[in-house]
């Protein structure tokens, strides 16, 4: 073979080694960060592949390297090709170039180059009776300078003189069910306010969105929020997908923000992570960012916490990047088990991204429902509150048991709608890659038994407890009322 043709081929083996070493180091790294549960066929079937992608490609790494340098020395003498040398340079130094730039957006989230103006919001990552943490963020570092109080006319002020791009002021030793003011001096001159959860068993109220989808049409999401402002609400839930492309794109998060604040400056905003959050960041590090709620693990984001007598479980269905949607991984499921085990409050709240019933365009996420449904009946948990899926629909399970059994809300109308399936005239409310065999969605069990209604509709849904009162509202964008449920325990 002449020395041209072994240049070709040694151009060519280094480039396939290059992008094959990328490959197994990205799935190396997502198959830590997924921690799937291992079974002797997952171990297998995972890592015999990667022990060939480690062996094979390193080995031919170093052959072709030794063969580059041999052949590089005779060249000086025959004068080979050196356009193979110099593109084979190229090729490499770009591909490593733009491994080094994953390695480092991996490692390093960019949220901490967040260039805007935005905020103030408000969440919970501590107790709500006595805790309040205040978010915003800043284009150029500066102090975090706080006023507050529970009086405008006397509000203390806090400085923190570290220059900062986001500043999280989390206060402490508040007082329960009190109503506080405060201004962010240096950056708006709008006094918000705020109230803190009460101490004793008190009526209250909180609204529930999701899929704001903010950005892909900014008017969707503000019609929403218009018809959430006539309502009276402690705070807010959010079932995830807050932007179209947040989890990487800071332009998105900017566009979000500018919406939400006018309702997350005075209430608590509280999310469920959506598959949105995530975007390519297998760690979802933008979203820990600018929500730093109290994450049970570093690397699953889901929490809970308690108002009045509700409890409120903020599930990550998505921690396991190789199933989205698919399963709560175990760590997660023993912790949601402990945790409503644990629960004392009368009312249960579980809210998660992707729904477990859904006749949508993601259609119902059964293995998450096979997984999660019987945790709910044994906990006896009275809502589920869902995405995803962008529109109303409501089922009802149990429905005979004493305690009253479990509501599904999707509630994915929150700023974007389903156009794609649902409008179709030939069977609307139906997967359109749904398996025909296993029958269609619409007419199967769950459908025939638990679902109550479903509308394509842009909404929120307001709850109002009122000590064994539940009154649950679903309300569409123009504020007419789409259902409404009376639940008495
Ligand atoms: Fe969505
Ligand atoms: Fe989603």
């Amino acid at each position: 073979m002449d020395l041209k043709k072994k240049n070709v081929i040694w151009f060519l083996f280094f480039l396939l080694n290059s992008i094959l070493l990328i490959i197994w180091g990205t799935l190396i790294f997502w198959l830590t960060k997924s921690h799937i549960i291992w079974n002797p066929l997952t171990f297998l079937l995972s890592f015999i592949p990667i022990l060939f992608l480690i062996i094979i490609p390193l080995y031919f790494f170093i052959k072709s390297i030794v063969k580059l340098a041999k052949n590089f020395k005779i060249q000086e003498r025959l004068t080979i090709s050196k356009k193979y040398l110099i593109a084979s340079f190229f090729i490499t130094f770009l591909v490593w170039s733009l491994s080094i730039l994953a390695f480092v957006l991996y490692f390093f989230p960019n949220a901490q180059l967040y260039n805007y103006d935005d905020g103030p919001y408000l969440l919970w990552n501590d107790d709500p009776k006595t805790t309040m943490t205040i978010i915003w963020h800043t284009k150029n570092p500066t102090e975090s300078v706080l006023d507050f109080g529970e009086s405008i006319g006397d509000m203390e002020t806090f400085r923190v003189s570290v220059l900062e791009k986001r500043h999280v002021a989390k206060l402490r030793n508040l007082k329960a069910g009190t109503l506080y003011h405060y201004k962010i001096t240096d950056f708006s001159t709008v006094i918000y306010n705020f109230t803190t959860a009460p101490s004793a068993i008190t009526p209250f109220n909180f609204t529930a969105i999701s899929d704001t989808h903010a950005g892909l049409d900014p008017s969707e999401y503000g019609a929403v929020t218009d018809a959430m402002t006539p309502y009276q609400y402690d705070f807010i839930i959010h079932a995830g997908d807050l932007g179209p492309y947040v989890g990487e794109e800071l332009d998105g998060w900017h566009v979000f923000f500018n919406h939400m604040e006018r309702h997350a400056s005075t209430s608590p905003y509280m999310v469920a992570i959506g598959n949105h959050e995530y975007g390519v960041d297998i760690f979802a590090r933008n979203f820990k960012y600018f929500f730093p709620y109290s994450y049970v693990e570093d690397w699953g984001h889901y929490y809970s916490f308690d108002y009045s007598n509700a409890h409120f479980v903020m599930i990550d269905v998505f921690q396991n990047q190789l199933d989205w949607g698919g399963f709560l991984l175990e760590a997660q499921e023993a912790w949601l088990r402990q945790d409503l085990a644990l629960n004392k409050d009368k009312w249960l709240f579980v809210v998660l991204h992707a729904p477990p019933y859904s006749t949508g365009d993601f259609n119902m996420h059964e293995k998450l429902a096979t997984q999660l449904a019987p945790i709910f009946y044994e906990n006896q948990v009275d809502v589920v509150l869902s995405g995803h899926d962008h529109h109303y629909e409501a089922f009802w399970t149990n429905r005979t048991e004493s305690w009253g059994g479990t509501y599904f809300f999707v509630t994915g109308g929150g700023g974007d709608l389903d156009e794609f399936i649902m409008h179709r005239n030939r069977d609307p409310w139906k997967r359109l890659w749904h398996n025909a065999s296993i029958e269609a969605y619409q007419n199967d069990y769950i459908t025939r038994n638990y679902q109550i209604y479903g509308e394509l509709t842009h909404h929120f849904m307001h709850f109002e407890l009122n000590g064994n009162n539940l009154h649950i509202k679903a309300i569409r964008d123009n504020g007419s009322l789409i259902q409404e449920f009376f639940i008495t325990k």
